[in-house]
């Protein structure tokens, strides 16, 4: 059935293999792309749907109440899957109040543009809020996060995340706004902007520079594969119950000391070089301020309930991640000079 789908933030990591998904998959969905193309966002993401009658790009900040206003009486939305934030923890040390404006106040501004344009007539629609793990805070050695674990954020990035998810879940409750939220691990994959550790690690051994491990390495992480992010979304999207929230992650935890030797494995053997040699580059720097200990997410709920099951292997995903960023140099050329230069100076300076 033809349906129009808002998806924001598509331009960036995440939000660009969840438009490719849906171009792909739904001829019938006309899919507009939001994004304020940050330095996060990218329209080479997307080249290869660019041209796609069912698909159309519009340049606008969800912090601008106005222009989201605006947009919103220019279509008429079945669904919005909202994926734009400021994403990363370390911006987020630095620079709170970016973080503020785009998460909580764009996430606002969206729920009152949908809940204002289907006005009570929720039939059909849908608000779907993508999250993450990092609203239930820090684990100890035991346990694993589940859907009715507490909140307990800790960084000024997963503050604004569980502030936007109970603000999405007060429109539920007030105003029946037909929502569903997700909350999801550590993603890896294509596309990843190298601010997050395996694109960084992956681009620093390439240029034989040190890569920055934060205190001993012994954080724990449960990386999943991007597409089976996306895949979960497109589940949530088109099956859960109103109101509901999902967890998703990988069953795979690892240190990042061991994931960066399995790292330094690969790229050797990518780039020809001795076994070792990548390894060698592995530098301890100053930790990160309220650095999370681990994250393990249970997905039991969403495996049960929707039949979703990561595909990919660590390993093997691991692999297809460093053949396509070896492959795609230019993609990582455009991003790492100018802006992303001044960020990495700042961020690793003086660790
Ligand atoms: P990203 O930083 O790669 O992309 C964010 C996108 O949002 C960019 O394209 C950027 O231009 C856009 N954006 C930022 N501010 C905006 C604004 N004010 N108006 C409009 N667009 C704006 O992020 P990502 O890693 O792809 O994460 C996407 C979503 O998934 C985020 O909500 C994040 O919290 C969540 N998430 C990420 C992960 C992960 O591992 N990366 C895991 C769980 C959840
Ligand atoms: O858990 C989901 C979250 O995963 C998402 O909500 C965030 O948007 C996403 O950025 C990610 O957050 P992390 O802080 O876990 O990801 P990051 O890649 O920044 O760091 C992963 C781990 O590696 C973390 O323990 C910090 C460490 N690290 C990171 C960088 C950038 C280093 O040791 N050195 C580094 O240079």
């Amino acid at each position: 059935m033809k349906k129009t789908i808002l998806i924001t933030g598509g331009a960036g990591f995440i939000g660009s293999h969840v438009v490719r998904l849906f171009v792909n998959s739904y001829p019938d969905y006309d899919i507009v792309n939001l994004d304020a193309l940050t330095y996060a966002g990218n329209l080479d993401n997307l080249t290869d749907v660019a041209d796609k009658p069912n698909y159309q790009f519009v340049k606008a900040d969800i912090t601008k109440e106005k222009s989201i206003a605006d947009l919103f009486t220019r279509y008429s939305f079945d669904g919005i899957i909202h994926l734009a934030a400021e994403s990363h923890v370390d911006r987020s040390i630095a620079d709170p109040l970016a973080f503020i404006r785009t998460n909580i106040i764009g996430t606002i501004n969206l729920l009152n543009a949908a809940k204002i344009q289907w006005n009570g007539n929720f039939e059909g629609k849908r608000f779907y809020h993508i999250s993450t793990d990092e609203v239930y805070g820090s684990l100890g050695k035991d346990g694993m996060f589940t859907e009715t674990t507490p909140y307990d954020p800790r960084s000024p990035y997963s503050s604004s995340k569980a502030s936007s998810d109970m603000l999405v879940r007060a429109y539920f409750h007030t105003y029946n706004l037909p929502v569903v939220i997700s909350n999801c691990s550590n993603n890896y994959g294509a596309n990843q902007f190298p601010e997050k550790l395996i694109p960084l690690a992956i681009n620093n051994i390439k240029n034989n520079k040190p890569i920055p491990i934060y205190g001993k390495g012994d954080n724990i992480r449960d990386w999943l594969w991007v597409d089976d992010h996306a895949r979960a979304i497109d589940l949530i999207y088109h099956q859960a119950k109103n109101g509901e929230t999902y967890n998703i992650g990988g069953i795979n935890e690892w240190t990042n000391i061991d994931l960066i030797h399995k790292l330094c494995e690969i790229m050797d053997e990518k780039l020809g070089r001795v076994k070792g040699e990548s390894a060698k580059l592995i530098t301890f720097v100053t930790d990160r301020a309220g650095h999370d200990m681990r994250y393990a997410i249970d997905s039991s709920k969403l495996q049960r309930e929707l039949g979703w099951t990561p595909s990919l292997q660590f390993e093997e995903g691991l692999e297809k991640t460093v053949d396509w960023y070896l492959a795609n140099e230019i993609w990582m050329e455009h991003i790492t000079s100018g802006e992303y230069l001044k960020y990495y100076e700042n961020q690793y300076a003086n660790r």
